[in-house]
């Protein structure tokens, strides 16, 4: 096991009925910029239980935040908070709200442009203003952790970084019943992005020891697994609810990767490239992503592939070598993928040409911090793309 240090003091206030807490947690401040993104908000109701907790204070409304933020539009948001004097931010959505409340509370105490702190790998903030999460959306875990991400459509570059430790929420309210709105797809697309999480490190370093954290993440990919399908049929299904949102909070948390390494983060790399080219749900680009990059690592080295496939999907792996079990196990996955109703192909997140498979290549390649620890090549990524191309 690696060394490691763990610091996480974002206050979790977890459950039914959990937004009435704000008003406790938010005594200390008067002036709010209060961020959010469409309709979904006002059209759940969760719009009005929030300003009456804020009843009193100055709140400075920023609707209209949209999935997979543009830095520009980040920038604005700096600009609005800086005139007026904010104390506190709220960021109430999925992660585009809440990774832009937090880069938007380092942009306002910062002279320089909000995107150094993603383009430059070492520039992180020296200071913010705090900031409180309610998470609408599970699957990103933004609510409890450092890290943001923000697209430069121009470029490609859709950059995701962990912040400092001043960037940690203050809290986050976290209420199952405030995702009983969100679509199947966008349900399954968050879930699917929990797993992946889960993923980056469960698979790194596979030569270590790390039974603690191995059942850890296990348990977090079960508990999606089985809940899930549960949530995509009854929609207001608290326990099926509660689980996929605490199962997202924990797989970034940064509890059930302590120890392991910090990964590439591949996978999620080369989604980047896929949000910031078609728009699509950060997990749905994922979904196709994953399972082509799986396949190429398991074929690499495939032992911890075998415990993935029995300890995750249950499958009896006797008598088979490490690679075919390994491979079953990816199957299995890519039967969930299907049935959860995701896309397995560039063309069915807006690709139209296969010109797209070189364009990414070169725009992850050119962008992309990747190779360094890490036995891909640009011509494996070019490989996996085009084999997930239709
Ligand atoms: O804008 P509204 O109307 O609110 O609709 C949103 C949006 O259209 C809707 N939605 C959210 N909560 C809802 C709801 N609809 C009905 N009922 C509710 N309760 O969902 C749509 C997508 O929202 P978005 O915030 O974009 O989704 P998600 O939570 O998946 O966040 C994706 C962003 O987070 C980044 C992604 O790259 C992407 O930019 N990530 C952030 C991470 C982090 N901070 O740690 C890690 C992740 O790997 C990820 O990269
Ligand atoms: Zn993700």
């Amino acid at each position: 096991m690696e060394n490691y240090t763990f610091f996480n003091p974002t206050k979790i206030v977890f459950g039914k009925g959990s937004t009435n807490k704000l008003k406790e947690l938010i005594t200390d401040y008067n002036n709010i910029m209060f961020m959010y993104g469409g309709k979904s908000l006002k059209a759940s109701g969760l719009y009005d239980r929030i300003i009456k907790q804020l009843d009193g204070k100055r709140v400075l409304e920023y609707p209209g935040i949209k999935p997979n933020p543009l830095i520009d539009d980040v920038r604005k948001a700096v600009d609005f908070c800086k005139e007026n004097n904010v104390e506190f931010i709220l960021g109430v959505g999925g992660g585009s709200v809440m990774d832009s409340a937090k880069l938007v509370a380092s942009g306002a105490l910062y002279d320089g442009d909000v995107w150094d702190f993603l383009e430059y790998r070492e520039k992180r903030p020296e200071k913010a203003l705090p900031v409180g999460t309610i998470v609408t959306l599970a699957g990103t875990g933004s609510e409890t952790n450092n890290s943001f991400v923000a697209t430069e459509p121009e470029t490609l570059r859709k950059i995701g970084k962990s912040g400092s430790e001043i960037n940690y929420p203050k809290f986050a309210i976290c209420d199952p019943e405030n995702t009983y709105t969100v679509s199947a797809y966008q349900t399954a697309s968050g879930s699917f992005d929990t797993i992946s999480h889960v993923f980056e490190h469960y698979f790194w370093l596979p030569e270590d020891y790390t039974p603690i954290q191995d059942g850890f993440e296990e348990g977090v990919m079960r508990a999606v697994i089985h809940d899930l399908p549960i949530a995509l049929k009854e929609p207001d299904n608290y326990e099926a609810r509660a689980n996929l949102l605490m199962a997202s909070e924990q797989a970034l948390f940064g509890l059930a990767d302590v120890g392991k390494g910090y990964g590439e983060h591949v996978e999620h790399k080369m989604e980047h490239i896929l949000s910031a080219k078609y728009n699509c749900a950060h997990g749905a680009g994922l979904a196709v992503v994953v399972p082509a990059y799986r396949r190429f690592m398991c074929a690499h080295d495939p032992k911890k592939y075998r415990q993935f496939a029995k300890n995750v999907f249950d499958i009896d792996t006797t008598g088979m070598s490490d690679y075919e079990a390994g491979i079953k196990g990816i199957e299995k996955l890519e039967e969930f993928i299907r049935q959860i109703g995701l896309p397995s192909t560039l063309k069915e997140l807006g690709a139209q040409s296969k010109d797209d498979v070189d364009l990414l290549t070169e725009a992850l390649c050119e962008n992309g911090w990747i190779f360094k620890n890490t036995i891909v090549t640009k011509e494996d990524i070019r490989a996996m793309y085009a084999s997930v191309y239709e």
